[in-house]
């Protein structure tokens, strides 16, 4: 016996979220969909709960959270907003952007969820039982993706319970996730720069058209730690743009390359950013050894495909 309760599951409607909430102010954890991934949220206010987070994850203690909010005021007393954030927040709120923004002085949250830095990363989700959960609490929510660190992001309840088994008390089940990518990460820097700390389902493109050239950052990879090599790591080895595959090979294809799971037979790549997780959850559990990957486009969404599976692989 471990001594810890069985995961409590719970369905949306009025019960399921009002069960969430009512977790959530107290104190606890609750695995959350949105239309990225499901989260492991925490009142963001709270010491002890945004520790859970950590605890269950076993993440690094440097690598801060994004803070989930109901809506743009929330968000302006957490953090600065400029014109541009708030020009952001308008064409995409809700939606799959996540904005590091300077820290407002007093904002409620706890120093664990920014890791001390002097900004906080903002996301005003569209999932519609999060947006519920988030209004029944009144509270910001810190959310990292629901797995383990260093494992592969969950796009269905099921797999934020294989992942976090018992360390997860309760997960609301809203079936797969919609674009099944983690949220595009901006920096908004008060001098006026910016950068793309995470590709995701915003394009970089579609980010560049509005803000202009992007800020080369030497050290990008210290500003978002958690943009570290050995992510989405699905447990045994992976290779890239395969042209062929071998016998002992789990194929994840792509357009013609049929493969064990295709992304998109048709070549889609916002089908494809939907399905990744997905794909990888599946070649992890195959009994094939090894791992073989399609090539992607690296346009458009694929980038942020691309990003994803050579962490995955272990190549950045
Ligand atoms: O779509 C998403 O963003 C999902 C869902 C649940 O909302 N969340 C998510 O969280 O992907 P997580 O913790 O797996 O990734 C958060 C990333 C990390 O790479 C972290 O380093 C970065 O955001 N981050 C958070 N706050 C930051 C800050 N103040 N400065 C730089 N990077 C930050
Ligand atoms: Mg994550």
């Amino acid at each position: 016996m471990s001594g810890k309760n069985p995961m409590e599951l719970l369905i949306p409607g009025e019960g399921g979220i009002a069960r969430a909430a009512e977790i959530l102010v107290g104190g606890g954890l609750v695995a959350l969909p949105t239309e990225t991934v499901y989260g492991l949220a925490a009142r963001a206010d709270s010491a002890e709960a945004v520790a859970k987070i950590y605890a269950a994850k076993g993440r690094p203690d440097f690598n801060p959270l994004i803070v989930h909010v109901s809506d743009r005021a929330q968000a302006e007393q957490l953090a600065v907003f400029d014109d541009r954030a708030r020009d952001l927040a308008e064409r995409f709120w809700p939606g799959p952007l996540t904005m590091v923004l300077p820290l407002r002085e007093g904002a409620p949250v706890t120093r664990a969820v920014t890791a001390g830095l002097p900004t906080i990363g903002l996301r005003h989700p569209s999932h519609r039982v999060m947006r519920a959960v988030l209004e029944q609490t009144g509270l910001p929510l810190a959310a990292p993706s629901a797995n383990r660190s260093e494992e592969i992001s969950p796009t269905r309840a099921e797999h934020v319970t294989t992942s976090l088994a018992e360390d997860c008390p309760a997960v609301l089940d809203a079936g797969a996730s919609q674009a099944g990518l983690e949220s595009t990460i901006v920096a908004l820097r008060d001098n006026g720069e910016w950068s793309l700390l995470r590709p995701g389902p915003i394009t970089k493109e579609t980010l560049v058209r509005i803000l202009g050239p992007e800020t080369q950052v030497e050290n990008a990879g210290i500003e978002a730690p958690g943009q570290l090599a050995r992510h989405y790591s699905p447990g045994k080895p992976m290779r890239l743009d395969a042209q062929e595959v071998a016998q002992d090979e789990f194929c994840i294809g792509f357009g013609e390359m049929e493969g064990d799971c295709n992304l998109s037979a048709s070549g889609d790549l916002n089908e494809a950013a939907a399905r990744l997780y997905e794909c990888l959850h599946l070649a992890a559990s195959a009994t094939q050894p090894r791992i073989a990957v399609a090539p992607i486009p690296d346009s458009e969404v694929g980038r942020a495909i691309n990003d994803r599976l050579s962490r995955a692989a272990g190549e950045s």
